[in-house]
């Protein structure tokens, strides 16, 4: 059987760094918000997989009808020999892509190593002819990949580009550019515009999953940082931004309280009614997401939709 190969990229330290800087930026800022990456400690990737079974959260199954539809064609336009994941987590979906791809490379790449090894090592187990090599890092942050063949195919699948503004947009896509080469394609999966009411019910579920979901940062600031929050003083909300067209995530802070974030020596005064910004989800339409990735030198070549035109798949190559 072929080793699993795993990269840390991340210094030992970097997410503490990260965390405190983040925290510290977030909280003292006017409107207060923290970053959505940090939902994804053990229980809140829990949490993010039972949002994606939840009847009003359709962007993963979405998704999913279109990579089985499509993954032959997909196959056949990119020709892709390595496919590299970012935000991989658990390879669900991925499984369409690998079977359909000619690959000889699998480079799944996320901050979380638990998911890493688990999804890399059943994945080797069923294809020992597949070298797989996960590096543990933040896509964010400029990568070095691994020497595969070409090829390569980059996937950023489950609408997760949406986390970004649009300034961060435009530099994340312009860093995957740069790594790709003349054949290699980008991957792209984008939620789209559509009913509102369809879109915060997507984000404030009837079970309360996503609640708990968004509370669930709280809970990490607490026990990485020692900080004081109490998850029951917050109450969700989702709402949608018509002008920017984005889901925004909030936590509406119940009465007037004071914070304790000891690990930044910081108290952090919260009016009653004032509301910390906890996630930004952008929703596309295929005009601007045509003009976001020839902004970055990508053009794009297919566009496919579930059959209810919910959410795309995009493919787009080096100009
Ligand atoms: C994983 C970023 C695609 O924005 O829909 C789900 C996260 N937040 N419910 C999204 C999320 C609330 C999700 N992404």
């Amino acid at each position: 059987m072929s080793p699993l190969h795993v990269t840390l990229t991340l210094p030992e330290d970097a997410t503490d760094a990260a965390l405190r800087a983040d925290v510290l930026r977030g909280l003292t800022a006017t409107p207060k918000w923290l970053p959505p990456k940090w939902f994804y400690d053990a229980r809140g990737s829990e949490l993010f997989e039972r949002i994606t079974e939840l009847p009003e959260y359709y962007p993963t199954r979405a998704e999913r009808e279109v990579l089985a539809a499509r993954s032959g064609e997909i196959a056949a336009a990119s020709g892709a020999r390595t496919l590299v994941e970012l935000g991989s987590g658990s390879s669900e979906k991925t499984r369409y892509l690998i079977d359909a791809l000619p690959l000889s490379a699998y480079v799944p790449v996320d901050v979380s190593e638990s998911a890493l090894t688990q999804a890399g090592g059943a994945l080797i187990e069923e294809r020992p002819d597949l070298e797989v090599h996960a590096l543990i890092a933040d896509f964010t942050a400029p990568l070095a990949l691994p020497a595969t063949p070409g090829p390569r195919l980059v996937a950023f699948l489950g609408g997760t580009i949406g986390n970004l503004l649009p300034v961060e947009r435009a530099g994340f896509l312009a860093s995957v550019r740069a790594l790709l080469a003349p054949g290699d394609g980008l991957l792209l999966g984008t939620d789209l515009v559509k009913d509102e009411r369809v879109l915060v019910r997507a984000y404030d579920d009837a079970a309360g999953v996503t609640a708990a979901f968004n509370k669930n940062v709280l809970a990490v600031v607490d026990r990485e940082l020692g900080a004081d929050f109490d998850p029951d003083a917050f109450d969700h909300v989702a709402l949608w931004d018509a002008e920017r067209e984005w889901i925004e995530m909030r936590l509406r802070s119940r009465t007037a309280q004071t914070v304790k974030v000891p690990a930044l020596d910081l108290a952090v005064d919260f009016a009653a009614g004032e509301e910390l910004r906890t996630e930004v989800s952008a929703k596309f339409r295929k005009e601007g997401v045509t003009g976001e990735l020839a902004a970055a030198g990508l053009e794009l070549t297919h566009w496919w939709t579930d059959a209810e035109g919910r959410f795309a798949l995009s493919l787009s190559v080096v100009r």
